[in-house]
């Protein structure tokens, strides 16, 4: 790089737009749609797709709900022509889809082209020149009245080589686009397309779409935004065109680009699944589109598989998604961090209780499953995790719902784990560690056999008698008790033993399998005579041996730990 960039680098230069009106405007209903991938995506691939793979992606963008798709340059390329021809010919374009073409504004290259959409019901024409400053500086050595005329002798012979197909029945429009626009002086920019509008006869009904580029982006979004809202309110027949956005990506900033055009005016976006096309691609239709559905807006565009769309996707085209690429990428439904975990995790509970209809789930902008993700994997767990991440995965994954209390130890010997292995650590996994630590820990105490014997008096109160065998290492030991209850019958037992040093806090029990099947699991809270508290869980069919054993559990931790 070099130490003065501006010895280099020319600065974008930006309108003095006084009364700009977009900043206060909102977007409250979806752009025309154009997806432009079977074009501009296809033309930027390394190995562009073959007939077969351009039709599945066709296929695709039409079960996705895009009614205008740009298919090719058929005066390009054989392959091109040919594919437009199977399409046509093999009737894979839907009625209500139009199939757009695009040209450069050259005679025999309009002429073919015409050939090539020979039998379409609904087509858009687009041809397109190369307007801005540097364009006509370096590559055409011509000024404004050169390129001006190059657009209207192509809108002219359009016009003229259109009467046949309208004869036939097609339903044939116009689109015109001044390539590199946001480099070309706008009052520029504006006379020629007007010109453009009154060679091709455009009226309020039968409008012609003057598609607006950012070909090369080169400025911030804001700027182009003003370019957008000077041009329009200086463009005379405004009414007789629908103005269209082709943001590519350069800066970065493509999809600002795109909604900051809109808020200017725009009425139509052109794109490509993903953000694929030249260079750093075109602007993204999946963010576009979601972007305006998590505001609440129907972006008129289906998105609830996207992981389906996104197969056939990097199938057709051999580029790969980004694994944080907005809405689609592998790691965007994770949250590494605990605190983010947590707040999650308080999000779920707060919508499963309040019942509200509203998404209000922290960290989370979209709700996975609307589109087709899987909200198990939400949250992976690694050494950024904090204590909640770990009680998430088990409730969410395996439906053990942990007391609170419990979590940040439970939590910690997580991270114990995750800074031993230097990984992220999967669910399975921390099931395993709970299993280890909690379910497994059956020694150095152990139940041999046990019975309880209970009944109800006469004022309905419960009495329980615990009798038992316990092994302590080789020591075999018998035990009796009563109590109001299994857990206060079995402390009864123990009291005098070894054991006894230990008293009860709390007690969690649930279901984790519905039926009659079901497993009952016991979260049991103790605390020793210095104070401190130990966890311990036990499972079984039985709902009070579940309790007996999350006791044992917890004493036999606490044991092993001292
Ligand atoms: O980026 C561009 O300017 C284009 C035009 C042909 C519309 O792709
Ligand atoms: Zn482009």
């Amino acid at each position: 790089m070099v130490k003065d960039p501006q010895s280099k680098y020319i600065p974008f230069v930006p309108l003095k737009l006084e009364h700009r009106a977009w900043p206060d405007k909102q977007l409250t209903h979806p752009p025309i749609w154009c997806s432009v991938d079977l074009r501009d995506g296809n033309q930027a691939l390394v190995d562009p797709m073959n007939v077969e793979e351009k039709l599945e992606l066709f296929h695709t963008l039409v079960d996705i709900g895009v009614k205008e798709i740009e298919v090719g340059f058929p005066s390009a390329s054989e392959t091109e022509f040919e594919f437009l021809r199977a399409l046509i010919d093999g009737g894979h374009i839907p009625d209500d889809v139009t199939i757009q073409v695009l040209v450069q504004a050259r005679e025999h290259l309009i002429r073919r082209t015409f050939e090539a959409i020979d039998g379409a019901k609904h087509v858009i024409f687009h041809f397109y020149n190369s307007t801005s400053t540097l364009q006509r500086k370096v590559v055409f050595h011509t000024d404004v009245a050169g390129v001006k005329q190059i657009a209207v002798d192509a809108a002219d012979l359009i016009r003229e080589l259109s009467q046949a197909a309208l004869d036939g029945g097609m339903d044939l429009r116009y689109e015109y686009s001044p390539e590199s626009f946001m480099g070309t002086e706008m009052d520029a920019a504006v006379e020629i397309c007007q010109a453009v509008l009154e060679a091709l006869r455009a009226t309020p009904e039968r409008k012609v779409i003057l598609n607006l580029p950012t070909t090369v982006e080169n400025c911030m979004p804001n700027y182009f935004a003003d370019e957008i809202e000077y041009f329009i309110s200086k463009l005379p027949s405004r009414e007789s065109a629908i103005i269209s956005l082709h943001p590519h990506n350069d800066r970065g900033e493509g999809v600002a680009t795109a909604e900051l055009g809109q808020l200017a005016g725009a009425e139509r976006v052109e794109a490509t699944l993903f953000g694929n096309g030249e260079r750093t691609g075109n602007v993204d239709m999946v963010t576009l589109a979601l972007n305006l559905y998590t505001q609440g807006v129907d972006p008129g565009l289906d998105f609830s598989d996207i992981s389906k769309v996104r197969d056939v996707y990097e199938r057709v085209t051999k580029m790969k998604i980004g694994e944080r690429q907005p809405y689609a990428g592998e790691l965007v439904f994770t949250a590494f961090s605990g605190s983010h975990q947590d707040a999650i995790n308080k999000g779920t509970q707060y919508m499963e209780k309040s019942g509200s209809p509203l998404w209000e789930v922290p960290y989370l902008p979209i709700d996975p499953a609307d589109v087709g993700r899987q909200y198990e994997p939400i949250i992976r767990i690694n050494s950024q995790s904090g204590k909640g991440g770990a009680a998430f995965v088990m409730q969410h994954s395996f439906g053990f719902d942990l007391p609170k209390a419990m979590h940040p130890e439970f939590g910690h010997i997580v991270q114990v784990e995750t800074d031993r292995v230097g990984t992220e650590l999967k669910p399975q996994r921390i099931y395993e560690l709970f299993k280890e630590h909690y379910v497994d820990a059956t020694k150095p105490y152990e139940l041999v056999r046990h019975s309880f014997a209970e009944f109800t008096d006469e004022e309905g109160h419960s009495h329980v008698t615990f009798a038992g065998t316990l092994r302590h290492k080789d020591t075999v030991f018998q035990v009796q008790g009563s109590g109001n209850g299994p857990i206060d019958a079995f402390f009864n037992a123990i009291h005098g033993q070894k054991m006894d040093r230990f008293t009860f806090v709390d007690y969690k029990e649930h279901a984790v399998q519905a039926g009659s099947d079901s497993l009952a699991v016991a979260y049991i809270q103790l605390r020793d005579a210095q104070g401190k508290d130990c966890f311990g869980v036990g499972i079984s069919h039985n709902i009070n041996l579940a309790p007996l054993k999350g006791i044992l559990s917890a004493i036999n931790r606490a044991v092993i730990q001292q």
